[in-house]
């Protein structure tokens, strides 16, 4: 009986030690053979810090700074629409991406929009469809014909009036897809010529690199094509 009391006294103890030590407002290390390591002279993130401008040690990035896989930077508002309307195509796209384009056209556009970009889906039919208001008519309409194709990403993207926001039914590249598409059926009805043609510019060496960047990191392409602006 002694000896069992003994051996509970002692675990306790040990273990009101080892409470007591980590409870403690610093571990403490031992002997410390280099102090500096084991008590960093560095600011720890998000704390004060003398030193800097604003006084805090994590720094916002700079103005202009593009996230990973983003198109534009950051900081931007939906207001602020001039990088937007700016912003061009960081793909060229093979003659199977735009088949794919089309495709993604007639599922998300074309019911409003027409599979002639008329503006005359079966959503609206003249105004006889049950969508009220009259789509955009893309190929025709003399303010659609050379909109800039960044504008027109913004509208995917944010929606224009009536008109919903594209951005969770189509990824980036899907979007610059439809675009590509958008713009080659304008370019062969008076809009400018169609530029986003992988295979148009393979002839000279600096279509080749815009082509193979393009192809290979389509993020970086971005980063390097709104840095420019
Ligand atoms: C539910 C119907 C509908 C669908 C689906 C739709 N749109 Fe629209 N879209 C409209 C209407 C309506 C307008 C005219 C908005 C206005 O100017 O008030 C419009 C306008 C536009 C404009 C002109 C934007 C501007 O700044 O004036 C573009 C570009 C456009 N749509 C592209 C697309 C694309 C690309 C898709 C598919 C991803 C799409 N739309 C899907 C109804 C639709």
């Amino acid at each position: 009986m002694n000896k069992r009391f003994f051996v509970t006294f002692l675990v306790g103890s040990a273990m009101l030690a080892a409470s007591c030590n980590s409870g403690g407002i610093r571990r403490n290390p031992g002997k410390i053979y280099a102090p500096d390591m084991t008590y960093s002279r560095a600011y720890d993130a998000y704390t004060e810090n003398p030193v800097t401008a604003n006084g805090l040690t994590s720094q916002e990035p700079v103005p202009g700074t593009i996230a990973r896989g983003h198109a534009l930077p950051l900081h931007l508002t939906a207001a602020d629409t001039s990088a937007y309307y700016a912003l061009q195509s960081p793909y060229k796209f093979t003659e199977a991406e735009m088949t794919e384009g089309t495709r993604l056209y007639n599922i998300y556009c074309g019911i409003c929009h027409g599979d002639k970009l008329d503006g005359n889906g079966p959503l609206y039919k003249d105004g006889a469809g049950p969508f009220a208001a009259a789509p955009a008519n893309l190929k025709g309409g003399a303010a659609y014909l050379n909109m800039t194709i960044g504008k027109m990403y913004y509208a995917v993207v944010y929606g224009k009036n009536v008109m919903g926001s594209y951005a969770s039914q189509l990824n980036v590249k899907q979007r610059w897809q439809v675009l590509a598409y958008i713009k080659k059926v304008q370019s062969k009805n008076g809009g400018a010529p169609f530029t986003l043609d992988a295979e148009a510019g393979a002839t000279t060496a600096t279509a080749n690199t815009a082509k193979d960047t393009a192809a290979a990191k389509p993020a970086m392409k971005t980063d390097s094509a709104v840095a420019k602006k």
